[in-house]
């Protein structure tokens, strides 16, 4: 998930890249370290919490227990990475198109003390510099409508995901997908938060690893449990009008919330949150 009211042109890899350059300081700002939406089940209370259990679902998923090199793909500014490592064992490597989401990462994890257990790299999902089945495990946190400018790009995605995976391996991923279109007017105001077009995003994931070779051992919807997302995000806006209104105007301001509030009706009647764990034969 993005969040700045910037509407760029037609998608390129590159400009994925630059958007989230151009965004990262301003997310951090208003809605915190890890850029995905918040999993609201059970005992996550607040805005934070919400996203460190995505953020520990997806790992649950992706099945750590004996892994030593799990690669995070798309990996933000590199705070699932750091949950991982701090729970696991395993070396992890991320990797994201964003230049300065690397260098935000890297500082993160210094502060961390974890610059020997996570390696942030420069580079694009589509054509990873791995040799083939270099990883144990591999995390995609809501990136796959990210990553994927064009529909071709999905099953490259997948396809490169098998490659760089062991045989045995397994991989932990999310994201929003929607089922069909939605409206013109509703398309607008999701932009005010997505970078990419609703309709962009219909796409089956569960068949795409299918049809790669992975075996989808879990498979879960938790789109309802993401929706408390929308309460802690407008409120924190809200909350810093001011400080949104010197930076994008008072009356882009009044608009961003105007959309905000109707992101989460319009996502009830199009989307689903798919959460899966693949595994690649052995
Ligand atoms: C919605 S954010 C999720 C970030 C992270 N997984 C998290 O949960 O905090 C999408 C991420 O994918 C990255 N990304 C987009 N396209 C990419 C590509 N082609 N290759 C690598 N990373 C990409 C973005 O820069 C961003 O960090």
């Amino acid at each position: 998930m993005a969040f700045a009211p910037f509407v760029l042109g037609r998608r390129t890899i590159g400009g994925v890249g630059s958007y989230f350059d151009l965004i990262t300081d301003d997310a951090r700002l208003f809605y915190g370290e890890s850029f995905h939406f918040g999993y609201f089940a059970g005992e996550a209370n607040t805005l934070e919490q919400g996203l460190e259990a995505h953020t520990d679902l997806v790992l649950e998923m992706a099945q750590l227990e004996k892994a030593t090199k799990v690669l995070d793909v798309g990996c933000g500014i590199g705070t699932p990475a750091i949950r991982l490592a701090s729970r696991y064992g395993a070396h992890v490597t991320g990797v994201n198109i964003s230049q300065e989401q690397v260098r935000q990462g890297r500082v993160l994890i210094e502060q961390r003390g974890l610059s020997n257990r996570i390696d942030l790299q420069r580079g694009n999902a589509l054509e990873l510099e791995f040799q083939d089945a270099s990883f144990d495990a591999v995390l995609c946190v809501e990136v796959g409508g990210d990553i994927c400018v064009q529909s071709k790009d999905k099953q490259t995605l997948v396809q490169e995901l098998f490659r760089i995976v062991k045989p045995g391996g397994s991989i932990g991923f999310s994201d929003l997908v929607f089922t069909s279109s939605p409206t013109l007017e509703e398309e607008n105001a999701l932009r005010t938060l997505l970078y990419h077009e609703g309709k962009e995003l219909i796409t089956d994931w569960a068949s795409l690893f299918l049809q790669a070779g992975f075996i989808v051992e879990r498979s879960t919807d938790i789109l309802p449990q993401t929706m408390p997302t929308w309460d802690y995000t407008m409120a924190t806006y809200q909350k810093r009008s001011e400080e949104a209104a010197r930076r994008y105007g008072r009356r882009r301001t009044e608009n961003i919330l105007l959309n905000l509030r109707k992101i989460p009706l319009i996502l009830q009647k199009y989307a689903a949150f798919p959460v899966l764990s693949l595994k690649k034969p052995a």
